[in-house]
């Protein structure tokens, strides 16, 4: 796992007390200076060839039990260091991944709180800035709470934002393009319903945040390592574009709990010129542990099929019943009378393992599968899943052995309802009953209000719940693709089997109303910076009345974008998300899918802006197969595709996949061409794109 080269040089090591220190990205374009202030205030600043990125901003914590870390300390150390090596992910984008930065590691005490001291330590990569506050062990700290987290990102100017509200419960809003003076005016618009959501504040907003100045810097804030701790959101000072850390608090409006030694989570600053190198950023993975599986050999990527899309259209139920309520062990399912329309019965089940067999997928999920739904839904009840009693109609063992005997795995889903205590009670024996059954992936869901009620999706409760089950899920060698949980910092390196997240909004919303045609040119800047997102693509039916005549929502995009999605959004775990028979219909279109990897040797942007196009092309695992993704808004445009990562001197057959000349994803998402080309290093292609559309290319 942990490959090649390393280094870890140590350059200095200044006993001497400095207030200021400055360190620079290997490449020397970023600048990092610490400085203290002249009450004993921590700040920091970065600059970006020359430009300020980050002016002078505040560190600091407000504490609830302790004098705060927040002022009248000293500088007592300042190291620096140096570290460059290259580690290989079990899955990704590229198949090895360099780490290279310079640190500076400073030492703070304060002289009145009897000389007790904290670190904050810097790392500065090509592509950005890390750092994080440590609290070492020593005798005058032991406990303490955080009341808030003070971190500062005083930014240059009013820059072009791409943000979604702040809330400690939900991220599945549209995002909004503004300049940050205008968060204010837009934040009631922004906050649209959900089952749970918690803003709070008017100027709130969640990570990752993208940004853009007006010299044309790409400016990205997150965090990374997000472990026992509580999610960061931001605060923006409207007046002085001043943003501060803003943490989620708990039942009780407490938002850490801590124990020295201990430390914060990664405070990550990506900054470039060039919008393709926020895509290609790694920094946030380098910021994480190396994995600490020694055997990974059962993660592996999955590309599925599911029973998930018919009722998520509402053409059939997840529930076996009409019934309003229902009690596990209470209810007999056997004596009540089934809907006629649930999803997933043994037939239904197996029509889809056949799909997949054909078709070489690697598996099925499938939802509804357990008692329970009729009345799971925004009830906030506590027994609400015991995550091992199926249905009636759907029979455990016979579709173990017949998933097996096809070659196909079956995913498991595990929909919480919020209710966390619950599963976590349950979390043992289900884990079991999957491995018994053949199951060697999970999808959780966290739909609703949290019970134990008053605690948030992203408090440090929740957060170390998560973790809890993606630990237990490797006690097991089990995948876990963790819906509605928090965004991802990157964890995903330490404990590779979480090979999936949502944590924004999916595909799923195309068939609640929509999602608009910049979405997916915006995710990979945002979301996706901290980890792969289970977006569900592959949608060709693009009426959803077509499945369910209530239902007038139509997706947003044209049918050749859903399989340029296979490529700009990255993930392991790649579902073809609509019926088998709409895949019939459309098997020309259908045979990308088929084609296309999960799991890559590297990846390249050809042309990218938030918001308005991306595309990329990937050469595929261990194979001589390229994949070319491209997308657009709702304007239309023309990409421009080089094809210069191809070996040179030898000539490939290219099959394009692109919107017809009259398509767009409003009047008309079905019109697409096929074509094939012979493709050289030297080939440039010029292609049109229709508003909402994309175009796929595979190359063999
Ligand atoms: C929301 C998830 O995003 C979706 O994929 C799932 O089908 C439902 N919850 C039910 O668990
Ligand atoms: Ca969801």
């Amino acid at each position: 796992m942990r490959k090649s080269l390393f280094t870890m040089l140590l350059v200095t090591l200044c006993a001497v007390v400095v207030k200021a220190q400055s360190i620079t990205s290997p490449d020397k374009n970023l600048t990092l200076t610490f400085e203290l202030q002249a009450n004993g205030v921590p700040t920091y600043k970065l600059s970006y060839k020359k430009k300020p990125v980050i002016k002078t901003s505040k560190l600091g914590l407000e504490t609830k039990d302790v004098p705060p870390f927040m002022d009248g300390f000293t500088v007592s150390k300042t190291e620096t260091s140096n570290f460059d090596e290259t580690w290989n992910p079990v899955w990704g984008e590229q198949k090895s991944i360099r780490n290279h930065y310079n640190e500076l590691l400073v030492t703070l005490t304060q002289k009145a709180v009897k000389d007790r001291f904290i670190r904050i330590r810097f790392r500065v990569f090509n592509d950005g800035l890390g750092f994080r506050y440590e609290f070492p062990s020593q005798p005058n700290l032991n406990y303490f709470i955080i009341k808030e987290e003070h971190t500062q990102f005083a930014l240059a100017d009013d820059h072009k934002a791409f943000w979604l509200p702040g809330d400690f419960d939900t991220q599945e809003y549209e995002t909004v393009t503004s300049k940050l003076s205008e968060v204010r005016g837009k934040m009631k618009s922004a906050v649209t319903p959900n089952v749970s959501q918690t803003t709070f504040s008017p100027t709130g907003l969640q990570t990752p945040l993208m940004m853009k100045s007006q010299d044309g810097l790409y400016i990205n804030i997150h965090e990374a390592a997000l472990v026992d701790y509580s999610c960061m959101s931001l605060n923006l000072d409207d007046k002085n574009y001043t943003l501060e850390s803003f943490l989620t608090p708990d039942a009780i409006g407490d938002k850490g709990y801590m124990q020295a030694p201990t430390q914060s989570p990664w405070r990550t600053v990506i900054v470039s010129d060039k919008a393709g190198d926020v895509l290609m950023s790694k920094l946030v993975y380098n910021l994480n542990e190396p994995t600490k599986y020694k055997d990974v050999s059962w993660i592996k990527p999955v590309k599925y099929v599911g029973v998930w899309w018919e009722m998520i259209t509402g053409k059939s139920t997840w529930a076996y019943t009409d019934l309003e309520s229902v009690q596990l062990g209470v209810t007999d399912y056997t004596k009540v009378k089934p809907n006629g329309k649930h999803g997933a019965t043994t037939e239904n089940v197996k029509k889809y393992i056949d799909f997949a067999a054909k078709n070489g997928f690697d598996a099925v999920l499938v939802e509804g599968w357990n008692q329970g739904w009729e009345d799971w839904f925004g009830k906030t009840k506590d027994y609400v899943f015991d995550f091992v009693t199926p249905y009636p109609d759907f029979d455990v063992k016979e579709l173990h052995r017949y998933a097996a005997s096809k070659g196909v795995k079956i995913i498991m889903h595990h929909e919480t309802s919020g209710s966390v205590r619950n599963y976590e009670r349950h979390l043992d024996t289900a884990y079991k009953f999957m491995v018994e059954n053949g199951y060697n992936a999970v999808k959780s869901g966290y739909v609703g209000q949290i019970i134990p009620r008053g605690e948030h999706h992203y408090g440090q409760w929740l957060v170390n719940h998560y973790m809890y089950a993606i630990k237990k899920a490797g006690d097991y060698k089990i995948m876990v693709n963790a819906h509605e949980a928090i965004r991802p910092t990157g964890l995903a390196r330490t404990y590779p089997n979480l090979i999936g997240n949502e944590a924004a909004r999916g595909t799923e919303y195309e068939s609640f109303g929509g999602n608009t045609p910049d979405h997916t040119t915006i995710l990979p800047f945002t979301r996706l910076i901290g980890g792969p997102m289970d977006y569900t693509p592959g949608i060709f039916q693009t009426r959803i009345s077509a499945y369910n005549p209530a239902n007038n929502s139509f997706v947003h995009t044209t049918l050749t974008k859903q399989l340029a999605l296979y490529v700009t959004m990255y993930s392991p775990l790649q579902m073809a998300a609509d019926l088998p028979e709409t895949y019939e219909k459309f098997s020309d279109a259908f045979q990308f899918i088929k084609d296309v990897a999960v799991d890559w040797d590297d990846s390249y942007v050809l042309e990218a802006e938030p918001g308005d196009y991306i595309s990329i092309a990937r050469k595929a695992k261990g194979k001589n197969e390229w994949y070319v993704g491209s997308i657009t808004d709702e304007n239309a445009r023309v990409a421009t595709i080089k094809f210069n990562y191809l070996p040179k001197g030898k000539t490939y057959e290219a099959t394009i996949y692109a919107d017809g000349k009259d398509a767009s994803f409003d009047k008309n998402p079905q019109s697409y061409t096929i074509r094939k080309m012979k493709v050289t290093s030297k080939t440039v292609l010029k292609q049109q794109v229709a508003p909402g559309g994309g175009f796929a290319i595979s190359v063999k």
